[in-house]
């Protein structure tokens, strides 16, 4: 092994090192001296008995890895999860009845189903439901005058959206929204949501979901539940694959949309040029660059099938391989000038959306519909926002998070 300037124990899984901010200047070192590194992980994984995995901080290793899925599985769970205690084998293996951990050809039916949910025109129709959502939002938080950016703005819009896509009845909202924030909360101590209580919400929220289900099959209706479980063309969701569903779209719509706008608002004003552009120009390519930067979600893990060789190191079967999607989006041989924030960059080939394989992102023009429509209303009512105090961020090993940014509304 190369010596590498990192310290005993490094981990770049660390929660607390991600807290501290994404270690930018490791994956650089990374990148150049050791693009594919060996990380080990002393105390292991629960429910396994490996000791490290492999660290892939190159954009071209990254995207290579996720678009050969008969060699790089996403079986054993997509996050790199770090030793916990409180996650059993079981709780693992149950995961993989989420989409994000299944393989081709399984994978490949289920997301041919899902995917009528999320057509062009399927994400256009909420366009004109969104924007009044976004405005309501936004013009409620400048009432204020002041207060915490994630609550009164970041997290409401992903929230309604996914709501608006699947067609929860506005009565239930409340409780799926309170579901939706246990879950994704459980690792930060501060914020005072147990394991248990958010293993408790991800049971209730796939109940209720495989209620609705259930009940769309008997009386069918004209929306996206009808058209995934009880549809007569074609193949359908179980009312259990259903309900495993909406707990990933709640996972996988909600906390990352969040962190990519509250990053943006971050970056806009930490980047005053920037903003003044926007608000001028509203620039196409904004969203997009705002997700570069942020990169939510930091890293996923595929599990080798076989033996395999990547970027020069050999990689053994079944060992683990971290797919560093933060490095990858800050790589020089990819994007000029990587370290700095131009809402104009465009190509713009960024992997905070995944690396391009089976699993590419399908949430990503809803993603970038919410980003450009909460920015938009932003800079016309309030285009003289200002930061009051520093963000805090979330603890968590592969969301790029932010608990809390005092503004003041411009
Ligand atoms: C998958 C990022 C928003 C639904 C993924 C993946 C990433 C990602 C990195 C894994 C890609 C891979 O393994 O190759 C993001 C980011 C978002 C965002 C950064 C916001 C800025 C959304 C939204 C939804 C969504 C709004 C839905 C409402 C999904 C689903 C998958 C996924 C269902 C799994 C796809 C599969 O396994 O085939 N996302 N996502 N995402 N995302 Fe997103």
């Amino acid at each position: 092994p190369l010596p590498l300037p990192f310290p005993d124990g490094f981990d770049l899984t660390d929660p607390d090192l991600c807290q501290r901010g994404i270690p930018l200047p490791e994956f650089a070192v990374l990148r150049r001296t050791a693009p594919v590194w060996w990380n080990a992980q002393p105390h292991g994984v629960a429910g396994f008995d490996d000791d490290g995995y492999w660290a892939v901080t190159r954009h071209a290793d990254v995207k290579e890895v996720s678009t050969r899925p008969e060699v790089f599985s996403a079986h054993r769970n997509t996050s790199i999860i770090r030793f916990n205690p409180h996650i059993s084998r079981e709780q693992i293996d149950a995961q993989r009845l989420i989409m994000l951990n299944m393989d081709p050809p399984e994978h490949t039916r289920v997301r041919a189903i899902v995917q009528r949910g999320f057509t062009p025109r399927a994400i256009r129709s909420l366009r004109a439901a969104l924007r009044a959502r976004a405005e309501t939002i936004v013009a409620a938080a400048r009432d204020r005058g002041s207060g915490d950016f994630v609550t009164d703005i970041a997290c409401e819009l992903p929230l309604q959206a996914i709501a608006e896509l699947i067609g929860i009845p506005q009565r239930d909202r409340a409780r799926v929204f309170d579901w939706s924030n246990k879950m994704v909360a459980y690792d930060d101590p501060e914020l005072a949501v147990t394991q248990e209580a958010g293993a408790n919400a991800a049971a209730e929220l796939i109940g209720y979901a495989m209620a609705l289900a259930g009940g769309r099959k008997q009386c069918p209706a004209q929306d996206i539940v009808t058209r995934l479980v009880a549809a007569e063309d074609a193949g359908n969701l179980g009312e259990d694959e259903f309900g495993f569903f909406v707990l990933l779209l709640a996972v996988a719509g909600n906390e990352t949309t969040r962190n990519a706008i509250t990053h943006g608002m971050h970056a806009f004003l930490t980047h005053p040029a920037q903003w003044d552009l926007y608000c001028r120009e509203r620039p196409a390519t904004t969203a997009e660059e705002i997700v570069r930067w942020a990169t939510p979600v930091t890293s996923f893990q595929r599990t080798a099938t076989r033996e395999t060789v990547l970027g020069g190191a050999r990689i053994a079967a079944g060992q683990r391989v971290g797919l560093f999607y933060a490095s990858a989006n800050r790589d020089p041989e990819v994007f000029a000038s990587p370290d700095t924030f131009d809402i104009t960059r465009d190509p713009n080939p960024h992997l905070g959306f995944g690396g391009g394989g089976p699993h590419f992102c399908l949430g990503r023009s809803l993603a970038t519909l919410e980003i450009d429509l909460i920015f938009s209303a932003i800079a016309d009512t309030m285009p003289g926002i200002r930061l009051e105090g520093s963000p805090r961020r979330l603890r968590s090993a592969w969301l790029n998070g932010v608990k809390g940014m005092r503004v003041r509304y411009g």
